[in-house]
Parts: C-alpha cells; sequence; structure tokens
C-alpha cells in the first residue's frame, strides 16, 4: 500500500499540524484517508501510517481496532449496512433491522453478499437514539427506519440510486416548525 501522491500530500499537511514528536496525533484522518482510498483497511495500509507517523504497527492497529467506524476485513462495493443494536435502537427493532440483513446480504455480519456489493454489522450507540432504529449507510444516518424501509433502501442502493437520508418516517415536517426559524 502506498497513498496516492494526493493523498501522501494531504497526508502530510495533517501531519505538520501537530508539534514535533507529536506526530501520532494524526493518526485518524490518516486512517480515515487510507480507508477512503482502499474501501477497508488493510494490514499494509495499516503499516504504512504507522511508518508515515513513526509509530509501532501494534500501536496503529490498536486505534484503528478500537473504532467501528475503521474496517479491517473487507466491505461491500456498494453499502457497508452498520445497523445500531444499542438499547433504543433495540427496542424500536434493531433485530427486524439485522434480519432484513441477514435474509438480504448474508447470514453472517462482515460477510459479504454473493454479488459483492453489500456487507453489513452490528454495532454500538450511533447517537442518534431519539430517531430509533436506525443504520449508517456509508456517512449518512438512516433513521426510523422499519424493516421494510430498509429492504427498499438495500433495493435502491442496488439499482444504483442514492436513498434519501434522515428521518424515514416524516417525523420531521418539509417547513421548519413555527418559532423554530
Ligand atoms: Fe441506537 Fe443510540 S441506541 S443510536
Amino acid at each position: 500500500f502506498e497513498f496516492t501522491p494526493a493523498n501522501r500530500a494531504w497526508a502530510e499537511g495533517q501531519i505538520s499540524k501537530y508539534p514535533e514528536g507529536r506526530q501520532a496525533s494524526a493518526i485518524i484522518p490518516l486512517l480515515w484517508r487510507a480507508q477512503e482510498q482502499e474501501g477497508w483497511l488493510t494490514r499494509p495500509a495499516i503499516e504504512h501510517v504507522a511508518e508515515m507517523l513513526d509509530m509501532a504497527y501494534i500501536r496503529a492497529l490498536e486505534v484503528a481496532s478500537f473504532y467501528f467506524m475503521f474496517q479491517l476485513q473487507p466491505v461491500g462495493s456498494v453499502a457497508h449496512i452498520q445497523i445500531c443494536g444499542t438499547t433504543s435502537c433495540m427496542i424500536c427493532g434493531a433485530e427486524d433491522l439485522v434480519a432484513v440483513c441477514q435474509d438480504k446480504i448474508a447470514r453472517q455480519p462482515h460477510q459479504l453478499s454473493a454479488d459483492g456489493k453489500f456487507s453489513w454489522e452490528e454495532v454500538e450507540c450511533l447517537g442518534s437514539c431519539a430517531n430509533a432504529p436506525m443504520a449508517q449507510i456509508g456517512k449518512d444516518y438512516y433513521e426510523d427506519l422499519t424493516a421494510a424501509r430498509l429492504g427498499e433502501i438495500l433495493d435502491e442502493l442496488a439499482a444504483g440510486k442514492v436513498p434519501v437520508p434522515g428521518p424515514q418516517n416524516g417525523r420531521y415536517a418539509a417547513e421548519p416548525l413555527s418559532g423554530l426559524t
């Protein structure tokens, strides 16, 4: 793994923001850029980032494996679905969303669908508990989900469409509520 020239220049810019001896502070943005370049964080990608930051590989791996925004296994080429399984979402139907993923993608989390386009996993609270149950797909949140709506979203993604993110049940009016403008 090597950063592309543009990504390498960007990474060096990030590193230069920190004082001498504190380059390791740039690890999260560099890992994120490596993941954007490759789709997921391969061992060579983590090694490359660690080398740029003068860190041991194991230290970089510790960070990469702590946050579930980092993927240490291949993900679907179209989308990786992260279903929140924490309390609010669990009470409001997260298990039904997991069942949709098991039916339409793969039985096991982190397993690729037969066509390689999708993967899924259950994650901890994504901070959108008031709109439970919800899922993160790419960088977007899909909230107030039902099993039926998640199935439609997967179909839309498979057809090359980009489903509209945010609450899926019309919870928010199109017009701002009076007094809140
Ligand atoms: Fe699901 Fe917090 S419990 S977003």
